[in-house]
């Protein structure tokens, strides 16, 4: 295999997703390794699982920055520093300076819990509940200066049951969540998704559901991950 893309996450809070990434990343033939975990926030629960994990974190706090910019170039440099060529956003809890995310345009992602481009922004299962909506889900996409905004890479769909709570409707998405984003991260490592324009560019993916996982029965939780695996250059 060619080398495995080094990858840095950003992470504020729990870091579930963060596990996910790093579980996939500990099978041998996954495209991907873990390089650093950067959090703002060094009370993220995460941080204790990375360091758990034996992968190497980083705090960098707004506070100790006197703009927004200064501490987005401090990020930086601690990602550039850990030899990160992809950058995975994993519930990282600041919107990311235009001039960062330039700087990485194309190889930053983000996961969102709902089908973007409904939904974006705080509460989304609440703002999903209200809205109504009996299919729901979880979006990995490309990171552009607007918030949740980007070329979508891959998406998974779950089931609005009746009478859900927001804590159930949470829990469904982010289990779907813990399943997409190893699957994309790998779709992006691979060279298999690139950001062109405002459009995801799917390279050498011959099957038509690439990107895309879904509940096969409102009585399934989450999904089935056979499309994504499907995959083939
Ligand atoms: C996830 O739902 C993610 O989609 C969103 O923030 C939440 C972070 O959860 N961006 P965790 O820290 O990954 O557990």
């Amino acid at each position: 295999m060619s080398a495995r893309k080094k990858v840095a996450i950003l992470i504020s809070g729990r870091g579930s997703n963060m596990a996910a990434l790093i579980q996939a990343a500990a099978e041998r033939d996954y495209p991907a390794e873990i390089a650093v975990v950067i959090s703002d926030n060094p009370d993220a629960t995460g941080l204790k699982l990375a360091a758990s994990k034996g992968i190497a974190s980083g705090v960098v706090e707004r506070k100790n920055f006197q703009s927004k910019a200064a501490h987005d170039e401090a990020i930086d440099q601690a990602v550039r520093s850990a030899g990160a060529e992809l950058i995975a956003l994993a519930g990282y809890m600041r919107l990311l300076s235009r001039s960062f995310v330039e700087k990485w345009q194309g190889r930053m992602i983000n996961i969102h819990p709902s089908l973007l481009p409904l939904f974006k922004g705080l509460v989304p299962h609440r703002q999903a509940l209200a809205a109504g909506v009996r299919v729901h889900g979880a979006s990995v996409h490309f990171v552009t200066p607007d918030m949740d905004d980007g070329p979508i890479i891959a998406q998974a769909a779950v089931p609005v049951l009746v009478g859900d709570s927001e804590a159930e409707l949470t829990a469904r998405v982010l289990k779907a969540e813990h399943q997409l984003y190893p699957v994309a991260l790998r779709m992006l490592a691979e060279g298999k998704v690139r950001m062109e324009g405002d459009r995801t560019q799917f390279v050498s993916v011959n099957d038509t559901s690439a990107g895309m996982i879904a509940a096969p029965s409102p009585a399934d939780d989450v999904l089935d991950l056979q499309h994504l695996a499907r995959i083939t250059p």
